[in-house]
């Protein structure tokens, strides 16, 4: 039986991205259909490289796809991350910028905030970290990088390139032992300058690591940019969880829409026996995103090698030669994040309605 284009795109029409809840023709996800007697072939575009429905989607393409008489499907797959509306007219070029927050310090924003950079440039994205702890940069250390001076081209400050993604820190700025006193107007202006003065480049994605606490940073970056969203990291405990429902009623607050929030330290699997230990008490996270109705991006364990590779800058090894009882969750963490990201920045604001009187 051969098959016609028209009907091909009927039946992709049938298909939906499982997260955009739209079909993949509407979408524009389609970029390419070739029709030889019963075989198929196209290119589906997706809204990222980190897309976590990849397989699902896969599945339903070909289902539809065979119902209508398709002996063979072959899927060449693209990625085009859609950037934040509004976003380019603030920083060029930058698609979309995430912040990592907690109400709490050391619950791990840094940690995740290096391992979803390093994971969303390994799925093949253009990604920038720009730490914007000024009290206590963490990040030239995590990325083995705390001896570079950036370098200055044009009146503009270059990102240091450190694993393959473009790094800023007050760290490369100031003397690793000195204490840095801040007040409002001084955060204010570091932080834009980080932001209008560093040559970012193209990037799908711009992720901040903050400083703990609900303070000034937040507060400047909402005000200077169309933030993409917020993902706010917390531990299983109570205290901790009460901090993070802080910090989510200050991105409310601040208009910055809620990514998810990542469970860190969730538990914790002995190297020599395989045990799993809930040593903080595990999926309190899980319950309070439930309960406040907002994404929950995974549940990262307490692990040897994260701790280690933060401490001597070699986040790769997370990612290689780390076994699957911490890869699988940090790898789905960073899925999920990618594609609440695009779920976040497709949504355009509602057009205005025109009311004639
Ligand atoms: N999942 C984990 N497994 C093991 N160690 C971890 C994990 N997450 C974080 N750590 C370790 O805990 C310490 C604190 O983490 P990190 O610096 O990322 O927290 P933070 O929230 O950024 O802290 P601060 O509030 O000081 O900025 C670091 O030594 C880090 O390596
Ligand atoms: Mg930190």
């Amino acid at each position: 039986m051969s098959l016609s284009n028209e009907s091909v795109l009927d039946a992709l029409r049938r298909v939906q991205d499982p997260e955009l809840h739209k079909d993949l023709v509407t979408l524009n996800m389609i970029k390419r259909v070739d029709v030889t007697g019963d075989r198929v072939s196209l290119n589906v575009e997706l809204t990222t490289p980190a897309c976590p429905m990849k397989d699902q989607i896969s599945k339903d393409i070909t289902r539809e796809l065979k119902a209508i008489g398709a002996a063979a499907v072959d899927i060449e797959w693209s990625a085009q991350v859609r950037a934040t509306p509004k976003l380019a007219a603030q920083l060029p070029g930058v698609k979309n910028t995430i912040a990592v927050g907690a109400g709490k310090g050391g619950v791990g924003k840094s940690t995740i905030s290096v391992l979803a950079a390093l994971g969303l440039h390994r799925d093949g994205a253009k990604v920038g970290l720009l730490d914007a702890d000024v009290y206590g940069p963490s990040i030239p250390k995590m990325l083995g990088i705390e001896n570079e001076k950036p370098k200055v081209r044009d009146d503009k400050i270059l990102p240091i390139v450190a694993h393959g993604i473009r790094v800023m820190s007050m760290g490369f700025m100031v003397e690793p032992e000195r204490a840095v006193i801040w007040r409002g107007p001084m955060i204010h202006g570091v932080i834009k300058q980080f932001l209008d003065q560093v040559d970012w480049g193209e990037l799908d994605y711009l992720i901040i690591d903050l400083p703990p606490g609900t303070g000034d940073v937040p507060l400047t970056l909402s005000q200077s940019l169309p933030m993409t969203g917020a993902v706010v990291v917390c531990t299983p405990q109570d205290v901790a969880l009460l901090d993070a429902v802080k910090a989510l009623r200050m991105y409310q607050q601040l208009n910055v829409p809620i990514l998810g929030i990542v469970e860190n330290m969730s538990y914790f699997i002995a190297p020599d026996t395989g045990k799993e230990y809930d040593l903080f008490g595990r999926g309190g996270a899980k319950r309070a995103a439930q309960r406040l109705d907002v994404p929950f991006l995974g549940e990262i364990p307490i692990n040897i090698n994260i701790r280690v590779s933060g401490d001597a800058g070699t986040p790769v090894t997370n990612f290689e030669g780390a076994d699957a009882t911490s890869r699988e969750p940090i790898t789905n963490f960073v899925r999920a994040l990618a594609g609440r990201i695009s779920v976040q920045s497709m949504m355009q604001p509602a057009p205005l309605e025109l009311k004639i009187t």
